[in-house]
């Protein structure tokens, strides 16, 4: 006979309608959503902000021979202690994702190594059998470089053109690095701004989302609010460090902060924000790199910031602060990009994925010694930041007050997926 006692029940959960009430877990799913059922175990959940797992639709989980930088396990610890419990990763690899074998040795490396659950994009490069890489359960295509950056070469016009058809052709998703570089060395923050423009950014973007391409088009990262204008029906993402950070904040070459696209002006970071209602997607582009790789000349050093573990916390202390409301913040990190993927959602109704983080109300500050990326440092030293205290996915809690129990993470293959 079959257990009728559920697995879990969250007590004296706050909904978003202001309602308290006892969300009930069975089998990875929620049951049921008010008095609660019996269970084997439960939580009290009074005084805590309850928000679904957040899905980071862009990360750079590195393993392999650049597992220096990270690894599956140390980069999804990180997820996991900042709320995030799917990540999809990137396809700029060592070797990229561009071949079906490549892709399998990816997906078997990650079902390894990964504590939070996953979805793999493929990359696209000239001859890339796009086909085939659907089939073998890409997420997405890209990010797609429209120029050179980390890991990456640029594709050139026709290339990208012929992909978005090719993805067009069985509904696939595209999702677009949508930069243009100027040429020379740049060597500091504010030149390498101007290298890779905010002028440059939204006209690839606008020429791109103009085009009238037949296939689904996301843009990663945008770093302007005229650049999101650009963008016209497609998905946009946006990630932390560009509405946090500027490179006016920052000493003029230090290193720690060059990233693609460029952190831009205080001006501009402060009018990102004003666009938050059109954009679809917070993404963190979590991409690490050691102190010893940044500890170079500033034209030498590799661009990208670790983002992942701080993703949440910033935002959800913005929110404490009263700068952003809580159903955008779920929506931008949760439910936009589940089904932007095709993910199911997790959420407090009956038949959500029961992935939750429990975000407590004592308020901190962001500090490199308690991260658990390889990278060893932040960017965001000293933020104001809200880290959950229990993390919770598929109905298993996985994380509390800094302690891991092993879960039951997945893969998330796309939908042309053949086993
Ligand atoms: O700054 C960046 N770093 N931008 C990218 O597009 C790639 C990333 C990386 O993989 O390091």
């Amino acid at each position: 006979m079959t257990d009728p006692a559920c697995d879990l029940v969250l007590c004296d959960v706050h909904l978003p309608d202001g309602r308290v009430a006892d969300i009930s877990i069975r089998d990875g799913y929620v049951v049921h959503a008010g008095a609660k059922l019996p269970s084997h175990d439960q939580l009290s959940c009074r005084g805590y902000t309850v928000l679904p797992g957040a899905i980071d639709m862009h990360v750079h989980m590195r393993g392999g021979s650049q597992r220096g930088k990270e690894d599956w396990k140390s980069g999804s610890m990180s997820a996991i202690a900042g709320g995030v419990t799917v990540v999809v990763d990137q396809p700029n690899t060592i070797p990229p994702l561009t071949t079906p074998e490549a892709f399998q040795a990816r997906v078997a490396e990650a079902g390894e190594g990964s504590r939070c659950s996953f979805a793999i994009n493929a990359g696209v490069t000239a001859g890339t059998d796009i086909p085939a890489l659907w089939r073998a359960g890409a997420m997405a295509f890209g990010e797609i470089f429209c120029a050179p950056s980390s890991y990456a070469e640029g594709v050139a016009p026709d290339v990208l053109a012929s992909a978005l058809a090719g993805i067009g052709e069985f509904g696939g998703l595209a999702t677009l690095h949508a930069e243009a570089v100027a040429p020379g060395e740049p060597r500091d923050l504010a030149s390498h701004s101007r290298q890779r423009g905010p002028a440059g950014e939204a006209q690839v973007v606008r020429d791109l989302a103009g085009a009238g391409h037949p296939c689904r088009l996301h843009f990663c990262h945008l770093s302007t609010a005229s650049a999101i204008a650009a963008a016209g029906t497609a998905s946009v993402e946006v990630t932390p460090h560009h509405l946090f950070l500027s490179y006016e904040q920052a000493e003029a070459t230090d290193t720690q902060f060059k990233v693609n696209p460029p952190l831009r002006t205080e001006t501009e970071r402060q009018r990102l924000w004003t666009a938050w209602d059109r954009i679809d997607v917070i993404a963190s582009d979590h991409a690490p790199h050691t102190r010893a790789e940044k500890a170079v000349p500033f034209g030498d050093a590799p661009s990208g910031i670790p983002g992942v573990e701080t993703m949440l916390p910033l935002l959800v202390a913005a929110y404490r602060h009263g700068m952003i409301d809580l159903p955008s913040l779920v929506y931008k990190t949760s439910w936009r990009p589940a089904d932007i993927l095709g993910i199911p959602r997790a959420g407090l109704n009956p038949g959500d994925r029961a992935d939750f983080a429990l975000y407590g109300t004592s308020a901190s500050v962001v500090s490199a010694d308690q991260l658990h990326s390889r990278a060893g440092w932040t960017p965001y030293e000293g933020f104001p930041a809200v880290f959950p205290t229990v993390v919770i996915q598929g109905g298993d809690i996985v994380y509390r007050e800094g302690e891991y129990s092993p879960g039951s993470p997945c893969w998330y293959p796309g939908r042309g997926f053949i086993p």
